[in-house]
């Protein structure tokens, strides 16, 4: 076999690689194992969409090829919600795409303007396809740490000048995994004009915008005037409607990287299952009554866990938006060795917050992913272990 590429031997493992096999054994063992590890939550995605994907299944049109330009109707209720949420239009066969989840958008999108040598800003800790997608073309990934007492929000001002003038996108994630913070409008406005200074394009990831609580409602950097000539936005079904596994979100913005996307896209893949597009276009539909329903359930979660992380002896900031606590080690031990601890002998899965990148060590995540009286149960068993 050929030696592997050194961009991929450089690749850093994955946090919870190992987890699936200790959790295996601990269950085998008969041990009740809380998983707080992936934000995969434990509910169904609305009847609606359910209905919808068993109705076009049957289909033989919905077993075909979707290529790029997917199920029309999809694009179309992709468009009347960005409008009924956000207030902006956008074409939707020339301002949108769909994407089999914004993980892969997100990963790919680098194709269309990195040659090895540039750049791209990244938060530090950032969901990783941010990173991989970069390192995977031998470009720099420009991390830049997201900070406790700049409310995680990320400093463009830490780039190094002469980085700076090699970098060409700038990627952000607000509300934010892992640290559960949120922009205001103000930061997103100064984002947009730093990334007019420096003709970078702005990729928000605003996959938790749904994700929102006690009345806040996040805002699409999309909203704002003239963005849509720096940035692009993405959006996913995973969180707001349950369906991480549906593989399937969307971009939207400047027509030229919509094109961009989608051309490079042609190589890689072949669209997003019709049959899921259909279950999309329900999803949308009922938006404005599953979305609150969907949060609340969350917001009663994050309660309980709060208090009961607090109880447990945790410094705990209490989130707005996302699925997550972010909570720091209070023992100073690496976070991977802690998780694995509290694992083995709590039998609680924590995502260890050097998964997130260098910039996550000394902290740990707990996703809302299990009913608030097993947060509960899990804050402690860990308070036990400690
Ligand atoms: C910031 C962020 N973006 C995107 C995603 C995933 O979205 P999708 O399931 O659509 O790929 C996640 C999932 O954890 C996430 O945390």
């Amino acid at each position: 076999m050929p030696k592997f590429s050194e961009r991929f031997t450089s690749l850093p493992p994955y946090a919870l690689a190992d987890v699936p096999k200790i959790k295996a054994k601990l269950i085998e063992q008969g041990v009740d194992v809380i998983d707080l590890g992936a934000g995969d939550a434990d509910q169904m995605p609305p009847p609606q969409a359910i209905g919808a994907i068993q109705k076009v299944v049957t289909e033989e049109r919905f077993s075909r090829y979707p290529f790029q330009r997917g199920l029309p109707e999809f694009r179309i209720k992709i468009s009347e919600w960005m409008k009924l949420r956000f207030g902006v239009e956008f074409d939707p066969f020339e301002e949108l795409l769909p994407l089999i989840g914004t993980k892969e958008g997100v990963a790919h999108l680098p194709l269309c303007f990195l040659d090895p040598g540039d750049g791209a800003i990244v938060p530090n800790p950032g969901y990783y396809p941010y990173f991989g997608g970069t390192h995977m073309l031998g470009a720099d990934v420009i991390e830049v740490p997201l900070r406790r007492e700049t409310g995680f929000l990320l400093d463009w001002s830490q780039v190094p000048k002469k980085k700076l003038s090699r970098a060409k996108l700038l990627y952000l994630n607000y509300p934010n995994n892992p640290t559960g913070a949120v922009a205001s409008e103000g930061y997103f406005q100064e984002a947009l004009e730093f990334c007019r200074q420096h003709d970078l394009l702005l990729i928000h990831d605003n996959a938790y915008s749904e994700i929102a609580y006690d009345g806040y409602r996040p805002p699409s950097i999309l909203q704002f005037e003239g963005a849509r000539e720096v940035a692009v936005e993405f959006q996913s079904l995973s969180k707001t409607y349950n369906m991480t596994g549906w593989r399937i979100g969307w971009v939207a913005g400047h027509k030229d990287v919509i094109a961009a996307l989608t051309k490079v896209k042609v190589y890689y893949d072949t669209g997003v299952f019709l049959a899921c597009q259909a279950a999309g276009v329900a999803a949308l539909d009922t938006w404005s009554e599953f979305a609150p329903k969907n949060a609340a359930i969350f917001q009663e979660r994050r309660d309980a866990a709060v208090d009961a992380f607090r109880e447990a002896g945790f410094e705990v900031e209490k989130p707005r938006a996302t699925l997550y606590l972010w909570i720091p080690i209070p023992s100073g031990e690496p976070s991977i060795d802690f998780a694995r601890r509290i694992l083995r002998e709590a039998g609680v899965v924590l995502f260890p917050g050097v998964g997130m990148g260098t910039g996550g060590e000394g902290y740990f995540r707990v996703a809302l992913t299990v009913p608030a009286e097993r947060l509960s149960e899990a804050a402690q068993r860990v308070a036990k272990v400690l």
